[in-house]
């Protein structure tokens, strides 16, 4: 008797918020690695626009956003026969999974997540989708039993928690979810500010003039935000963890990341020479690497309909997976599911 065991591709799980133009960081963070990863593992990329509400939107320039986004992971490489693509909003499973992992969930655990904390601070009043933000997020990966998520570091302390929350509905209601591992690269995983080398790079400030490189930019305005970028005084170009050369740091990593050559290269090639033409090197460096990106996306974005069609198709993918998981949840917490749900 032979058995056949379906050995199944490490799953990955992750996403980005349509809430703004996406910058440098989220493209050396997060993107640029989830191509890398697109024939070794089964891959789940989504466009968290429920997430997105969680501070106050315009309708039409959500929307926007949100295709602006697909275009851009496209643009920069995914692809959707080898990666599934698709919006948050569109599998129906998020929400309901959302609110039942809400029922095993602390209120504690989220009265601690520093970024509610950050966002929350200085606003009069605060929505309750801010403060449950994290459990949607947990939903979103647990739902596809995905092994790893590739992030930022930004968003280690929120994968924790959907290791906690995973943890915690195993064990009432015995074994049902994977518990997921963030994948922080060594490098990238905290690409600073240009206008303050003290603060990440992040989206809620990219129209700041100076603070980021946005991935759409025009070459011109690349030269100009990276000419203006804040170092320190001294002259020496090299690879640190001093606070105070946090800014030169910073500029030297995303030049690492964009030629991938070794730091005693690097430091070697500028050794002599001043920040001016550091940022003169690396500014071409981004250029050239933004360059493809930005020509993909404007032939990609001119056609709507393409693009939803592609959504509508990853969204089906999605399903097939989120939908028997959802089940199985529901199952397990005593809900009566209907045999054929279609
Ligand atoms: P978001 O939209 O803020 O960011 C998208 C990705 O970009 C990374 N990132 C950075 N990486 C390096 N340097 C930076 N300055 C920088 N800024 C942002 C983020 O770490 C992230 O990987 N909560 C998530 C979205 C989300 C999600 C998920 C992620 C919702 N559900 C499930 C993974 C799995 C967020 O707001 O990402």
């Amino acid at each position: 008797m032979t058995i056949e065991v379906t050995v199944r591709r490490p799953r990955v799980f992750s996403g980005v918020q349509p809430s703004g133009t996406l910058h440098l960081g989220n493209y050396l963070g997060a993107l640029r690695r989830w191509v890398e990863l697109q024939d070794e593992k089964e891959n789940y990329f989504c466009i968290v626009d429920m997430h997105a509400i969680t501070m106050r939107q315009d309708p039409i320039e959500l929307r926007r956003s949100t295709r602006e986004v697909a275009a851009l992971y496209l643009a920069c490489g995914l692809d959707p026969q080898r990666s599934t693509i698709f919006v948050q909003s569109q599998v129906r499973a998020h929400a309901e999974g959302c609110w039942i992992l809400n029922c095993v969930t602390p209120l504690g655990w989220l009265e601690r997540m520093t970024q509610f904390k950050t966002k929350a601070k200085h606003r009069e009043s605060v929505v309750l989708g801010l403060l449950d933000y994290p459990v949607l997020q947990a939903a979103d990966i647990l739902l596809y039993d995905a092994e790893e998520v590739p992030v930022g570091e930004d968003q280690k302390q929120h994968i924790e928690l959907t290791r906690n929350i995973a943890q915690r509905f195993n064990h009432r209601f015995g074994d049902t979810f994977t518990l997921p591992q963030a994948v922080i690269p060594a490098s990238g995983a905290r690409i600073r500010a240009l206008n303050d080398p003290m603060k990440k790079m992040s989206k809620s400030e990219a129209h700041v003039r100076g603070h980021a490189v946005q991935l759409l930019d025009t070459p011109d305005v690349i030269r100009a935000v990276i000419r203006r970028a804040v170092t320190d005084s001294g002259r020496e170009i090299q690879f640190s963890d001093a606070q105070e050369k946090a800014g030169v740091n910073n500029l030297l990593e995303i030049y690492e990341l964009l030629t991938a050559q070794r730091r005693d290269v690097i430091e070697e090639h500028f050794a002599g020479k001043g920040y001016g033409m550091l940022k003169k090197d690396l500014a071409e460096v981004v250029v050239e690497a933004l360059r493809p990106i930005r020509k993909h996306y404007d032939a990609l974005i001119a056609d709507s309909a393409e693009l939803d069609s592609i959504l509508a198709a990853g969204a089906d993918r999605a399903r097939a997976v989120a939908e028997p998981k959802i089940e199985e949840i529901k199952r397990k917490v005593g809900f009566i599911v209907p045999q054929d749900t279609t």
